[in-house]
């Protein structure tokens, strides 16, 4: 990695400005109210905004490049038109609503690193918060339905007839191997918010006979027995060591013979400075959860092996998967 100059690092500690307003123009639905095209008064009306501020932060957004201004009236880009528009097939803003939820939690990161741990409790734990697991859900939704595909090169669906999907959100995950394998039935573990969630996912996808969403606790319960396979999709991260090591052997235990463990996660690399997002991402569960971070490849084949796993695989060198087999 290069060192950053002066000019870059003192240009750095300015970026949240753009990256605030951007998440204002989505909290507030302003490219919807722009629509396709509209004055400063009307985007006001719209979003119950004042004229003069509603004005000052369209001005920025053009400033920027995330509108266009002509003769006082504001338009979208053909992206923001695109994915921020509500209607639109490709609208990406509830996703995006989950990183407006996380300005917040990043804005307790001085603290989190004083204290070792989040000082809020966990959006992922606040079950009162039902929105916030509702933009969650859909943020991982996105990410996960693009992340399947790729799973199902690294690990056949074919001869699978039982997967377990722990921690599975809005199963995207086994909605995608459940397409990619008619004989395939799969059950989603989550929290019981999530569960409703994941319900209508799996009805939207017209799976329901053969993908299934049940109520469990990934921390503590057992799973069960019987699978071929069982996927761990962007869960380990959420845990500290010891709670990974445990969830490990509980799969192992749920597995037949032969049965496979998917692991997909950001694996940073030993000195755990690169990929960087992968050094980001174990701030974001510093600030997110009670004990989670980034870990090694080799941590996850320490792991995997101990818990009974005979062959430990990262299919593609550097990539987001593990594969143990029992
Ligand atoms: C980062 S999301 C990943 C969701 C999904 N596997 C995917 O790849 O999109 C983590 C999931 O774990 C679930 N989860 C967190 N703690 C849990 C617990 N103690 N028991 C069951 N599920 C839990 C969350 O509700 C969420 O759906």
């Amino acid at each position: 990695m290069q060192p950053l100059s002066w000019s870059e690092i003192v240009e750095k500690t300015r970026d949240f400005q753009e990256s605030r307003l951007l998440l204002t123009g989505i909290e507030l639905d302003v490219f919807t109210a722009v629509g396709n095209g509209a004055l400063a008064g009307q985007v006001a009306g719209r979003i119950g905004a004042e004229v003069r501020s509603a004005t000052m932060l369209l001005d920025a957004l053009v400033a920027i490049g995330a509108l266009i201004k002509r003769n006082d009236v504001y338009f979208n880009t053909a992206d923001t038109a695109r994915f921020l528009v509500a209607g639109s097939p490709d609208y990406q803003r509830p996703g995006l609503m989950h990183r407006v939820n996380l300005w917040r939690t990043w804005s307790t990161l001085t603290e989190a690193v004083r204290a070792g741990t989040a000082v809020e409790i966990p959006g992922v734990e606040r079950r009162d918060d039902q929105s916030w697991t509702t933009n969650f859900i859909s943020a991982m939704h996105s990410i996960a339905t693009r992340a399947a595909i790729e799973m199902l090169r690294v690990c056949d669906a074919g001869g699978v007839s039982r997967m377990l999907d722990v921690g599975g959100g809005s199963g995207a995950v086994s909605i995608a191997f459940a397409r990619a394998n008619p004989e395939l039935r799969a059950e989603v573990l989550d929290q019981p918010a999530v569960v409703d969630l994941a319900r209508r996912y799996i009805a939207a996808a017209e799976l329901e006979g053969r993908v299934t969403a049940k109520v469990g606790d990934l921390t503590h319960d057992e799973f069960g027995e019987g699978y071929d396979l069982v996927v761990l999709s962007a869960i380990c991260h959420m845990l500290s060591p010891a709670e990974n090591r445990d969830l490990f052997r509980r799969s192992y235990r749920a597995l037949n013979d032969g049965g496979r463990v998917l692991i997909r996660e950001f694996i940073v690399g030993p000195d755990r400075t690169a990929p960087k997002l992968a050094a980001l991402f174990a701030l974001n569960m510093l600030v997110g959860t009670r004990a989670g971070s980034t870990y090694t490849e080799q941590e996850y084949r320490e792991w995997l092996l101990e818990a009974g796993f005979r062959q430990v695989d990262r299919p593609v060198a550097d990539g987001d998967f593990l594969t143990g087999r029992r």
